[in-house]
């Protein structure tokens, strides 16, 4: 019944899949937002989305999150994807340690016997460190990866949580509040129709390269996030979802 319960989500899949015009999605059962359990099956799912599309020596950009720590916690090495490098897609963004794009990228790389680069950078950065912190040789090596990554994962999130959970300062709360942000993701807050709001100053991948990477996959559950997901896939720079059964009806009934 378990498996069966799979097959149901052909439908529910297809729907969202036009709608926002993505190549793949891919629901699980439940809503991460009452059961932690299912967290950890979105996890498992974006595993099994790496391991059937990744293939050797390819390099992997990843976001901070817990719901990208969750893909982390159960990665597992394969035959056909050796050799691949993880790199943080940007830099810190005031999250805690567990849940920043460095330690997920060194715990995923880690896990499939893969190589990692980290981003070390404290942020938000003032216009002046940026301008320096970018010409830096070990910055500019590690930016040039991100922006040639075959894949990307990200996470995305409510807007005001986000804002709240990195500490925002009271002027981007502010900011955030008068354009009606409502998602966040890669350190940019997006309203409604996918407008950016706002965007944390720090290095890494900027969201006009996105449009450059062959599969940005995007993970995402709970029905809570449901707005947040639709605000985001608005812009458009993602291809694939995988999502839970709570945000995916919660996604579908909006429209
Ligand atoms: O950028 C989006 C957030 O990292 C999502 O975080 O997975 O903990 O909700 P979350």
């Amino acid at each position: 019944p378990y498996f069966a319960a799979f097959n149901d989500f052909q439908k529910l899949e297809d729907e969202i899949k036009q709608t926002f015009d993505l190549q793949r999605v891919i629901i699980t059962p439940g809503d991460s937002d009452r059961d932690h359990w299912v967290k950890d099956e979105l996890g498992r799912r974006a595993v099994a989305f790496l391991q059937a599309n990744l293939t050797k020596k390819q390099t992997i950009a990843v976001t901070g999150g817990t719901s990208m720590a969750a893909v982390a916690e159960v990665m597992q090495p394969t035959e056909k994807s050796t050799d691949c490098t993880f790199v943080p897609a940007r830099g810190g963004l005031g999250e805690r340690v567990e849940n920043q794009a460095n330690t997920i990228c060194a715990e995923m790389a880690n896990k499939m016997k893969g190589d990692y680069r980290l981003l070390y950078v404290p942020d938000p950065l003032s216009e002046e460190t940026y301008r320096s912190i970018i010409e830096e040789p070990g910055v500019k090596e590690t930016l040039h990866m991100i922006k040639q990554a075959d894949l990307v994962m990200h996470g995305i999130g409510d807007a005001l949580t986000m804002a709240e959970r990195r500490k925002a300062s009271s002027d981007v709360l502010t900011k955030l509040k008068s354009g009606k942000a409502i998602s966040e993701a890669f350190g940019y807050y997006f309203d409604q129709r996918g407008q950016v709001v706002h965007k944390v100053r720090t290095v890494g991948m900027q969201l006009e390269d996105l449009s450059n990477i062959k599969t940005v996959v995007a993970v995402a559950g709970g029905e809570s996030k449901a707005k947040a997901i639709e605000s985001y896939l608005r812009q458009g720079k993602s291809t694939v979802l995988i999502t839970d059964e709570g945000a995916a009806e919660a996604l579908i009934k909006d429209f």
